[in-house]
């Protein structure tokens, strides 16, 4: 969604930095002048006991002199609730009373049912919260009680318990006034073929499931009668609950993760309330179905490396490897996913009841990475003992590896497997390894290839070519401070090749309207900002001294962002294709090579280009490693 002009501008001045940042901190009333909007607090992002985090109160800036965090309210939201731009912004304005630019009508109505089954979920969560305290649930209680869930645990997961009735829920929403079909829209009631209609949710447990907003949206329930036909069920997928993009705990369980815990994937809801309660505040857990697409995006949005923990039976690796699978081509720098094996026969819950806490973040220290899991799949109790096998072993290796899109994750991927591989099969292994311990998983060396990273063709005229792109990507983003969140992430990620930008890059990320944006700058970086702007190729760049085309200006970044990425990328597989070079043949290599040079010729040249040039760009690739071999470049480095 695009924000109308001027949106933003109106947010911040409706909006109190003071009030927004005073719910986290509290305000060192000494040195705070709040008559001057003039605030000053213990920092809320880094551990100390004095007040060097300052609010601006009337420029809508914070600043910390500790850990020089900084920022405006979005900023501030954006970093302590853990949420992207756009749901900070979203979260801003509706305390500012700011209704958020809507979409369509169809939208709106559906939104509008989606309140109303949202009410209808809260009176049942509550309702199902007040049966807990009858005398028809006394064996429920006991059985909480029994599963270790003192009152407070029950108030903080809002426990319930829905009665052995064929109509308890129903009728007591409907002598609210809460129509009929609206129930049964909800999931919570459900009806029969001669049309009468009744509760799906009888003698359970009830745990109420909220969406990342904190939202109701569903409920689970465990069955009290062990012989129960499911010992879990789950509300049906309705308006509200899209189970495949939905996680039980997710709001908290973000919340937990900016603030430093590692996010932690369990199984099932009494899993993640266990964790939780033990300490573990950022887990959550798929709803009853096996984790989707949807989830693993969804995690990654929460952390950059989830912990997948599974019991460490038979069932519970299945279920790890199905992950793997998914996961494998959504890979991409700076995401990936580590597995924490349990005991045999145990869960999160089993573990942390019988050994406490200390056992369980024992397992979590030895997570191992995807790779491995990888590998353990198709070795794990078979021999390799001819040709034959082992050819078998790294054809199925490979089409593994092919699965992963990201460039340098695959090449990676591959180094580290072909790691395991010599070790397996008794080659000689490289110095910097360790010894396999018999029966365990190895750790990989993940940055085996980072020494060599860069050093090769730091120099080589690309660099030229990146310092020239970067340098029309900040000005333009400084001409156009609104198109900075639409590119956050890749200005955050971007390699900066002259490092004199940095400081242009940290004030363009804090989010300032155009006006502020030069102000800042001429006040914090007046000399990068002077050689940026007064480079020729700058200053014709036509999103840069067109100051009204945002269309032109946000196609000109993209595609620009496009480019460092595609040479980034080309510059890794050269880098990697010399270290295999220098280990055992690869027949992937020329076949990696042309599509990173495929890569690299579409996002340098518009689509019109013909096929010729194609040759040229894939010759002059191959000269530059024809050289790199000829100068037996591995040699030089092994030395
Ligand atoms: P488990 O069978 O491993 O149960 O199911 P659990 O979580 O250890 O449950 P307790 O400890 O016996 O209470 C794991 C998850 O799979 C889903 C639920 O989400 C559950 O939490 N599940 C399981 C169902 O949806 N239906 C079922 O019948 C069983
Ligand atoms: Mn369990």
């Amino acid at each position: 969604m695009n924000l109308p002009p001027g949106f933003l501008d109106d947010l911040r001045t409706r909006t109190s930095l003071s009030q927004v940042v005073g719910r986290k901190v509290t305000w060192d009333a000494r040195k705070s002048n709040a008559g001057k909007g003039d605030l000053w607090a213990p920092c809320p992002f880094h551990q100390e006991k004095t007040a060097s985090f300052h609010v601006d109160d009337r420029k809508g800036f914070y600043y910390c002199f500790g850990c020089h965090a900084k920022g405006d309210a979005v900023t501030f939201v954006k970093e302590t609730e853990n949420v992207g731009f756009m749901e900070a912004v979203e979260i801003l304005a509706r305390e500012a009373g700011m209704p958020m630019p809507e979409r369509d009508p169809v939208a709106e109505q559906k939104a509008d049912r989606r309140a109303e089954l949202g009410q209808v979920m809260e009176e049942a969560f509550k309702w199902f919260r007040l049966q807990l305290k009858t005398s028809a649930a006394a064996e429920a209680r006991a059985y909480i009680a029994k599963r270790g869930l003192k009152e407070a645990a029950q108030d903080r997961w809002e426990v319930g318990f829905a009665p052995d009735q064929r109509q308890g829920l129903f009728a007591a929403l409907t002598q609210k006034g809460i129509a009929a079909d609206l129930i049964v829209e909800a999931g919570l009631c459900a009806k029969a073929d001669d049309g009468s209609i009744y509760d799906r949710f009888r003698g359970r447990i009830i745990f109420p499931i909220r969406d990342g907003r904190g939202r109701a949206i569903s409920l689970g329930g465990r069955a009290l009668d062990p012989n129960a036909r499911a010992k879990y069920l789950n509300g049906p997928e309705t308006l509200l609950f899209d189970k495949g993009r939905s996680l039980f705990n997710h709001a908290p369980a973000r919340e937990a993760a900016g603030k430093g815990q590692p996010l932690i994937v369990a199984e099932g809801y009494m899993d993640v309330i266990a964790l939780v309660e033990a300490g573990f505040k950022s887990a959550v857990a798929p709803l009853g179905t096996a984790v989707t697409e949807d989830q693993l995006k969804l995690m990654w949005r929460i952390h950059d490396e989830p912990i997948i923990a599974l019991d460490g039976d038979k069932a519970g690796i299945a279920a790890a490897l199905r992950v793997v699978d998914l996961a494998l081509p959504l890979l991409e720098a700076g995401h990936g996913l580590r597995f924490a094996v349990l005991p045999t026969g145990l869960d999160p819950d089993d573990l942390i009841r019988a050994h406490g806490a200390a056992a369980m973040q024992k397992v979590l220290d030895e997570a191992q990475p995807m790779v491995n899991l990888l590998w353990r799949r198709e070795t794990e109790g078979r021999s390799f003992d001819s040709p034959e096998r082992k050819a078998a072993l790294d054809k199925t290796l490979r089409a593994a590896i092919a699965r992963i899109t990201d460039p340098s994750i695959r090449s990676h991927y591959g180094e580290a497997i072909k790691q395991l591989r010599l070790d397996l099969f008794g080659a000689r292994a490289r110095p910097n390894w360790q010894p396999q311990r018999k029966g365990r998983f190895v750790e990989v060396p993940q940055n085996a290839l980072a020494s060599t990273k860069g050093s090769l063709l730091a120099n080589a005229p690309e660099h030229a070519e990146d310092i020239k792109v970067q340098a029309i990507i900040l000005a333009t983003l400084i001409v156009h401070p609104d198109l900075v969140h639409v590119f956050e992430s890749d200005l955050e990620r971007m390699d900066m090749a002259e490092p004199g930008n940095d400081a242009i890059r940290a004030i363009l990320l804090s989010h300032l309207d155009a006006a502020t944006v030069e102000a800042r700058l001429q006040r914090a970086a007046p000399g990068a900002l002077d050689a940026l702007m007064s480079r020729p190729h700058v200053q014709s760049a036509p999103p840069v001294h067109n100051r009204t085309d945002r269309k032109l200006a946000q196609m000109c970044v993209a595609e620009d962002f496009a480019r460092l990425a595609a040479r980034r990328a080309a510059r890794r597989e050269i880098e990697d294709a010399v270290h295999d070079l220098s280990g055992i043949a690869d027949e992937g290599l020329t076949w990696r090579l042309s599509k990173a040079a495929e890569a690299r010729h579409r996002a340098d040249h518009p689509p019109r280009a013909d096929a010729a040039e194609m040759g040229e760009d894939r010759a002059a690739m191959s000269n530059h490693l024809q050289s790199l071999i000829n100068s037996r470049v591995w040699e030089k480095k092994k030395r």
